[in-house]
């Protein structure tokens, strides 16, 4: 039995010269310590020796069994360590090599300059006000005061979504954010109709014309409108607060002038224009030698439209004004083509 025991000792050391990966380790295990291997064999064939051999052979299996757990120890020791080894030599990183480059995403550069002019307008006190970009005729033209047949609907081919069955009340794509004006005033109006609470709100968004695509026009592009309505307020809390933006947006000592204008939903209406920030006044081609820039419409919200939202003119006066993201970034950055802007090319995109 001595000499068995020598045997499954030698041939299990033997046999675990050869092991080299931790599934072949654990096979070894299991056929070398495992509940059938030999050695499990003596231990279960004690109680059938006799009392003499009992402690002699079951000393010695019990050291076999001792040499053969520490031996395979050892070995998976040994194994995991030529694993690693090998790991870091064939995964090593050469530093040396040059890194690839990650492109990271970028806001759009109209995005970015409609949160400008947002994050100067709520500085300003202005609270961001959002509305639909489909909208109806009524909503679009009649409530903002302009008559199915007045001439100023030709300043705005609009694009039409359902005409039939709708008669004079077709469903459009917004030609302006002007609409939103009336959604504001009848939301605000209908929390206290009888002392309606004051407005200050700027509405961002796109807006959609049916134009012949050119250098100059695009069939959409942003606007973001301000409109401010209380009692008492006057044409001279329109110019402060304009002067006041137009100069936290282009700069502390930029001049501005007031233009009178048409437009059929403020009376009286005016065209701000900003000195040109190229040639500083002295004339120059984006100008067009006037020295002046034309920036946004604007003027006192007209009493048809104040009472359209609900507002009563008799009581409440109110000043609104709509202007461009693109026309500003075009202006600022000499941008010749506005097609660029939905144009998708990222080496126009990446300037900014
Ligand atoms: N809605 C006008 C347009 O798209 C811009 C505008 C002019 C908005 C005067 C206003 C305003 O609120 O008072 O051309």
């Amino acid at each position: 039995m001595q000499d068995t025991l020598s045997e499954i000792e030698r041939a299990a050391l033997k046999s675990l010269e050869s092991v080299n990966d931790p599934s072949a380790l654990e096979a070894w295990r299991v056929a070398n310590l495992g509940r059938s291997s030999a050695l499990m064999n003596v231990f279960s064939g004690l109680g059938k020796l006799s009392k003499e051999e009992r402690p002699v052979i079951g000393a010695a299996a019990n050291r076999v069994k001792v040499a053969l757990e520490s031996a395979l120890e050892e070995r998976s020791r040994l194994v995991k360590a030529v694993a690693l080894a090998r790991s870091l030599e064939e995964d090593h990183i050469d530093v040396t090599l040059p890194g690839r480059r990650k492109h990271v995403g970028r806001l759009h550069p109209s995005t970015q300059q409609l949160r400008r002019v947002l994050d100067i307008l709520a500085e300003m006190g202005f609270q961001v006000f959002t509305s639909r970009e489909v909208e109806t005729d009524e909503y679009n033209f009649q409530l903002l005061n302009f008559p199915p047949h007045h001439p100023a609907r030709d300043m705005q081919d609009t694009l039409f979504i359902e005409a039939e069955g709708r008669g004079d009340n077709p469903i459009i794509m917004r030609t302006h954010t002007s609409p939103g004006q009336i959604h504001a005033m009848r939301q605000f109006a209908a929390t206290n109709p009888q002392d309606p609470p004051p407005i200050r709100i700027a509405l961002p968004g796109m807006c959609f014309r049916y134009e012949q695509i050119t250098v100059r026009s695009e069939v959409q592009f942003n606007q973001v409108e301000g409109l401010a309505v209380g009692k008492n307020i006057t044409f001279a809390d329109l110019k402060g607060t304009l002067t006041d933006f137009v100069r936290r947006m282009f700069g502390e000592g930029t001049r501005l002038r007031f233009r009178a204008s048409y437009f059929p939903f403020t009376e009286p209406s005016a065209e701000v224009d900003v000195e040109c920030f190229v040639c500083g006044g002295k004339g120059c081609q984006v100008c067009k030698n006037s020295g002046w820039l034309e920036i946004l419409g604007c003027g006192m919200v007209h009493p048809v439209v104040l009472q359209n939202g609900g507002y009563d003119p008799r009581v409440y006066s109110g000043y609104a004004w709509g202007m461009g993201p693109e026309r500003q970034l075009m202006l600022r950055h000499k941008v010749s083509d506005i097609r660029y802007f939905w144009g998708n090319d990222v080496r126009f995109l990446e300037q900014f």
